[in-house]
């Protein structure tokens, strides 16, 4: 089973993003997967120009000379691909945006009707692979990613990929500190390694582990109460420079 994994952070493996997605990937390799994890960070991805051409003039091949031509044959062949991206906005972040669309030639132009709705035929060697998203975001409530739910459901919808759940951490920025200053978080960690295994041997991630992974790591109003103070000492200290 190949898996195709991005991490979309800027901060790449320093990000809170990585805490989660590291051992999601130690998971999967330990019943054999075959994990290649790549940041986007380090790649070369414009973004769309929205001309079409790789519909209508080049079909399948994007005219850009840049790191998705390296990407389209390896999101062929993979079964699963994992996005991880920390909460932007109330969205992914931009480098997953331009990664997402410039996959377009994935599919053809031609419209057809899945359930109903119309859909683009997929192109050929394309599988119908799964997806999973790993999050993280600052804000501590879990309705934060609601616009990220959504939004890759419809992109697999959209795609004839088959959504399989996601990991995700509110109040995400507190796990590092937490784990530096020896907190017991190591159910997280072990949950998202679990889920994993979970995906490669049973084929979906159960709803118990994906829970672990976002449980509370302390109450909201203590969790704005720390944010606050760190935010006025990183200030109070600027003025005392
Ligand atoms: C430009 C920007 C926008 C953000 N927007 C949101 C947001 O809409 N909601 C939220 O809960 N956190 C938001 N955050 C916080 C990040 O999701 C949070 O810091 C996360 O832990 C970063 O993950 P990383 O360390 O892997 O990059 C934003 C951060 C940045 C830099």
């Amino acid at each position: 089973m190949k898996v195709l994994a991005f991490n979309c952070s800027p901060k790449m493996d320093k990000g809170s993003t990585a805490l989660i997605l590291t051992p999601f990937l130690e998971g999967m390799r330990g019943p054999g997967a075959e994990v290649e994890l790549l940041y986007t960070k380090k790649l070369k991805i414009n973004p769309c120009q929205g001309c079409f051409n790789c519909w209508l003039k080049t079909p399948g091949k994007c005219f850009q000379d840049d790191d998705m031509n390296m990407l389209y044959p390896k999101l062929h062949e993979a079964d699963i691909w994992v996005f991880a991206t920390p909460v932007y906005v109330d969205g992914v972040s931009g480098p997953m945006k331009n990664l997402i669309d410039r996959m377009i030639p994935l599919l053809q132009p031609f419209f057809e009707l899945r359930d109903g709705h119309c859909r683009h035929v997929v192109r050929q060697g394309h599988k119908y692979g799964k997806v999973v998203l790993v999050s993280n975001c600052g804000f501590w409530e879990m309705d934060n990613f609601d616009p990220l739910l959504a939004h890759m459901k419809a992109f697999c919808r959209n795609g004839a990929k088959e959504f399989r759940g996601a990991l995700l951490r509110p109040h995400g920025e507190a796990l590092r500190p937490m784990m530096e200053m020896g907190a017991p978080v190591n159910d997280i960690l072990e949950a998202a390694k679990e889920a994993g295994r979970q995906l490669v041997t049973e084929g979906e991630m159960s709803a118990e582990t994906q829970a672990t992974v976002s449980r509370e790591l302390m109450p909201l109003e203590m969790y704005v109460q720390v944010a606050n103070q760190g935010f006025q000492q990183a200030l109070d200290a600027l003025e005392k420079k």
